[in-house]
């Protein structure tokens, strides 16, 4: 598949759409590689990532639930047991994250776009070699404990969980909008 087609033609798939095999070995190593290639201001390297396979699901669905019940002790045994539940969807996550620092010259927002732009490579080199993927955020992306549980500080971002595997089943190709939608040429300020 050549560059365009592979970004143009990737689509997400629902999480629990995903099943095994996901990619793991070399196909695991050359998409994470993928994403050293994303465009980073000072190479900062502000990226960083967890793979989630396995068992370590399990423990990441009770990092969820406890990071639940912190912040609402009120909520129900259902909510608690969705939330448990959730990364069992698929068979392989990869957090993707933002670890920040100060810098001179790159502000952090600009380091958390580089690590985004990461998680980008990850979904289309993915696609590229015939993987299903999503990239799910919610509140645990923004939770501290969730954050720490990862190894992260309450500064650092979690862009998001990328959901890997295989789709069940053939998906019908998804309508874009048209980019001129989108775009003007400019000359002058308005
Ligand atoms: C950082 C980030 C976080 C996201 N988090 C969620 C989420 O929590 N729930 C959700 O339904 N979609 C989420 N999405 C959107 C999906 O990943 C996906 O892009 C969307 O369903 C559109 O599908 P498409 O990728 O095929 O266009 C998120 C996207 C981004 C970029």
């Amino acid at each position: 598949m050549n560059a365009i087609d592979a970004i143009a033609s990737r689509q997400s798939t629902r999480a629990v759409m995903l099943t095994e095999p996901a990619p793991r070995g070399e196909d695991l190593a050359a998409i994470l590689q993928a994403a050293m290639s994303a465009p980073d201001h000072g190479a900062c390297r502000p990226w960083r990532f967890r793979i989630i396979d396995g068992d370590a699901r399990e423990a990441l669905g009770d990092v969820f639930a406890d990071a639940l019940k912190k912040r609402d002790p009120e909520a129900t045994n259902e909510a608690v047991a969705l939330i448990r539940s959730k990364p069992l969807r698929s068979p392989l996550i990869v957090a993707v994250v933002a670890k920040t620092m100060e810098h001179p010259k790159v502000p952090r927002v600009e380091q958390v776009v580089a690590a985004a732009c990461a998680a980008q490579n990850i979904l289309t080199a993915a696609h590229a070699i015939g993987y299903g993927a999503i990239i799910l955020s919610g509140w645990p992306a923004h939770d501290n404990h969730v954050k720490a549980a990862l190894g992260f500080m309450d500064k650092d971002e979690i862009v998001g969980f990328i959901y890997l595997g295989t789709p069940e089943s053939e998906q019908t190709v998804k309508p874009r909008p048209d980019h001129k939608d989108f775009t003007e040429v400019w000359t002058e300020a308005a």
